[in-house]
């Protein structure tokens, strides 16, 4: 299944690639525009249902502006290299071993421990203090020169404003976005990490800081002299010296306490304002660093824990339908609660008709579920083995829950119908569209009428206090005061923060 997903995928990069040189090299487009935009669409679209889909070539690295191929490339004077991976105990106990095999030496191994921020990396050259060079990782070898792009980011000084700094040092870290950020702009992206990849590529760096771009220093390339004994030292030097680091960097001294750590840690990933997807151990001696170097791609002094599987099997009791504020039937599978990274899940959605019947997904069925991120868990496929004669095909409803029968609109240009059934409403007929609008007029998106939140929007309007925006600024505070759960005091801030929001 997932193999063919990357089938379609890649024969999708693929003629982008071939449209987008037409484009924009050859100025010569061979498909319309509204064509190309709907490859774009697609891909991203894939990409963000399944997030094992990565490509360096996708165009969510650069929609929403022209790519760039103007920028001048750059030799990284110390490669930029990868880091291995671990997934288990064994590959971190492995890993140990291998570097006191190297080394030839019984010692006590301490680790600075970093989290693995989900980001672009890029190299930042100073020279006398001065920010000079800034660029992106590119192969490895050789990246793009983005200096002026990577000033507009906050976090990353122009000057280093300390005596005893290296004449010359190029620092390097991880350029990302904020998850609060990204929603605003999401649209547009298929993540976080694309989000930073397009906004990093632009040609005009006003494009570039319009996007709230972040910047974590955590390692050194090239440096002319090094007097720095541990990572850990270089990564407090980082923070003196004007540079955000993680508030997360840890110093540990045993492989045991690591595996601990990481347990620990992957339960709070979600927390965190932005992706990361695993830890970073590095050997915390510059010393030995030096000393066990690299394999063609990668130090051997540090490797990446990455964080256990996103997705988790579980059995679909029942199939919801929800109607969206536009009028979307989407289906819901309420399934056994299954703990996915920390997290319990019980629904997951389906997100469309055409998935339900292309997935061949039926009640009883158990299937694998993905929660990658913020977004909401989804269905990704059936565990076809697992299938009895119980499972039951789901009929999905021809009629809104409020009675419209419901329609798939037909798209002139593809010649297909639209994937989502919808609720053909436009006003506030549609009970389920009406509250969904009304939970969106108060959000922050909108009045942002913060002591009004999305359950009492409901409650209300299940009282029938509020059955159109405008009855929000006509509420009976007597009422509301004497409901259970409420009082005066309540009702007061309620009222507050409605007449503050005008
Ligand atoms: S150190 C030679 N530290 O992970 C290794 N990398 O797979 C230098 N990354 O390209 C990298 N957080 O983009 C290092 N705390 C961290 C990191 C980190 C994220 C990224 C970085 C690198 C990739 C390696």
């Amino acid at each position: 299944m997932n193999k063919e997903v990357e089938k379609i995928y890649k024969r999708k990069i693929k003629e982008f690639q071939k449209h987008n040189k037409l484009y924009y090299d050859k100025s010569a487009p061979a498909i319309s525009d509204r064509e190309f935009d709907e490859l774009k669409a697609d891909i991203i679209n894939l990409e963000k249902k399944y997030s094992f889909l990565r490509s360096t070539k996708s165009p969510s690295d650069s929609v929403g502006f022209k790519p760039s191929k103007n920028f001048e490339k750059f030799k990284h004077k110390v490669q930029m290299l990868s880091l291995s991976n671990a997934f288990d105990r064994e590959d971190l106990i492995n890993f140990e071993k291998k570097i006191l095999n190297y080394l030839n030496e019984k010692i006590l191994l301490e680790y600075s421990v970093e989290p693995k921020i989900d980001g672009i990396s890029a190299s930042l050259t100073y020279i006398n203090g001065n920010l000079t060079y800034g660029v992106s990782r590119g192969d490895g070898s050789e990246g793009e020169l983005i200096t002026n792009n990577l000033k507009t980011i906050k976090d990353i000084p122009h000057k280093i404003l300390k005596k005893n700094i290296p004449k010359e040092i190029e620092i390097r870290g991880e350029v990302f976005i904020e998850k609060k950020d990204f929603e605003k702009i999401k649209d547009n992206f298929a993540n976080p990490r694309n989000a930073a990849s397009g906004s990093l590529r632009q040609k005009d760096p006003k494009e570039t800081s319009k996007i709230p771009l972040k910047f974590i220093a955590y390692t050194f390339g090239f440096i002319s002299e090094n007097k720095f004994k541990n990572q850990s030292d270089f990564l407090n030097e980082l923070k003196s010296w004007g540079f955000l680091t993680s508030d997360y960097n840890k110093v540990i001294k045993s492989t045991d306490e690591l595996f601990i750590f990481h347990e620990q840690f992957e339960k709070k990933r979600f927390d965190l304002n932005y992706d990361i997807d695993g830890l970073v151990y590095k050997v915390n001696s510059l010393q030995l660093q030096k000393r066990l170097g690299f394999t063609s791609n990668a130090p051997r002094w540090a490797i990446a824990h990455k964080f256990s599987a996103d997705h988790a099997y579980s059995e679909i009791l029942n199939i919801d339908i929800q109607v969206g504020r536009t009028g979307a039937l989407t289906p819901v599978a309420k399934v056994k609660p299954v703990n996915i990274g920390g997290v319990v899940v019980s629904n997951a959605t389906l997100h469309n008709e055409d998935e339900i019947i292309r997935k061949d997904i039926r009640i009883g069925d158990t299937v694998k579920i993905e929660r990658a991120g913020d977004v909401i868990p989804h269905v990704l496929e059936v565990d076809i083995k697992k299938r009895d004669g119980k499972s039951k095909k789901f009929n999905f409803p021809k009629k809104c829950p409020c009675g419209f029968d419901t329609i798939k609109e037909f798209n002139k240009i593809t010649k297909k119908y639209d994937a989502v059934r919808r609720c053909p409403d436009k006003g506030f007929e549609c009970e389920k569209i009406a509250v969904e609008k009304i939970k969106h007029f108060i959000s922050k998106d909108a009045m942002n009428i913060d002591g009004l939140g999305k359950k009492v929007v409901e409650k209300f309007w299940d009282l029938k206090f509020i059955k159109l925006p405008q009855d929000i600024y006509n509420l009976d505070y007597q009422k509301i005061s004497s409901l259970d759960g409420w009082g005066s005091q309540s009702a007061s801030n309620l009222k507050f923060s409605i007449e503050n929001s005008k």
